[in-house]
């Protein structure tokens, strides 16, 4: 049998620089209903997009573009197109509902699912699904996924991700612990974090706190499971 759960105290150590929250006002509006327990699955996979494609705005900034000649009806001009193949990674199931917005702002990025679920006693990541291809066909992956709790689920995606090929990675949260950021940044200092906040800590059960309760289950109406 696995050890059970070992939550390690992290309240000391500096946030790594690899790590963004997100200042903008919007967010911060649509974070808080988000949060509110009274919150129905509808609204909430509804604020689970916008918020994602803020995010998404952000992180992809420096995403690169290569030049290109446009003709407008009066002229020509200059203009850009993206140059990277950018790869959305949701982590099944909460992940899937930030892809559609991600999908608004990039609609050429390939999808490729990974199915990850914590052990519930452990709290280590069991990989159930994963249909990547042999080698990587992306220059930047976006890893979706709603919570970064102790970090074992991202930590997994990325390591599956950089046995691919993948060689830029990226993870996108809406709520990060500070034990998860943390567990990420010693693992992967080249992988950077952007999220809409940043929570205080874990629980005893590794519930994010305050956070938002289990993010699938929201989204999926399934909290009486
Ligand atoms: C949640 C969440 C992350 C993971 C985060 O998924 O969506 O994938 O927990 O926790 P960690 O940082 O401690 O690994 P969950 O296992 O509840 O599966 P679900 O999305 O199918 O509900
Ligand atoms: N997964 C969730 O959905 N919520 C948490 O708070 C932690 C992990």
């Amino acid at each position: 049998m696995p050890d059970a759960i070992s939550i390690p105290s992290t309240s000391a150590r500096p946030i790594p620089a690899t790590f963004h929250v997100s200042t903008h006002p919007a967010v911060a509006h649509k974070l808080a209903l988000l949060r509110d327990t009274s919150t129905e699955p509808k609204k909430f996979r509804e604020l689970v997009r916008e918020i994602s494609w803020l995010l998404g705005y952000e992180a992809l900034a420096d995403a690169r573009t290569k030049p290109i000649s446009v003709e407008t009806p009066l002229e020509t001009t200059p203009g850009a197109e993206l140059a990277d193949r950018i790869g959305l990674i949701p982590i099944l199931r909460a992940g899937l509902g930030m892809v559609d917005a991600m999908l608004e702002l990039m609609p050429t990025a390939e999808v490729w699912h990974l199915g990850l679920f914590r052990d519930e006693r452990t709290l280590r990541p069991v990989e159930y699904y994963n249909k990547l291809p042999d080698t990587a066909t992306v220059d930047l992956c976006l890893i979706l996924d709603p919570m970064l709790a102790t970090g074992g689920s991202a930590t997994a995606a990325i390591e599956v991700l950089k046995n691919w090929g993948a060689r830029r990675i990226k993870l996108i949260n809406l709520i990060a612990a500070p034990e998860g950021v943390h567990a990420v940044a010693d693992a992967h200092p080249d992988v950077e974090m952007y999220c809409a906040a940043l929570d205080r800590q874990l629980n005893e059960k590794g519930y994010i706190l305050p956070g938002l309760g289990d993010a699938g289950d929201r989204q999926f109406g399934t909290s009486h499971r």
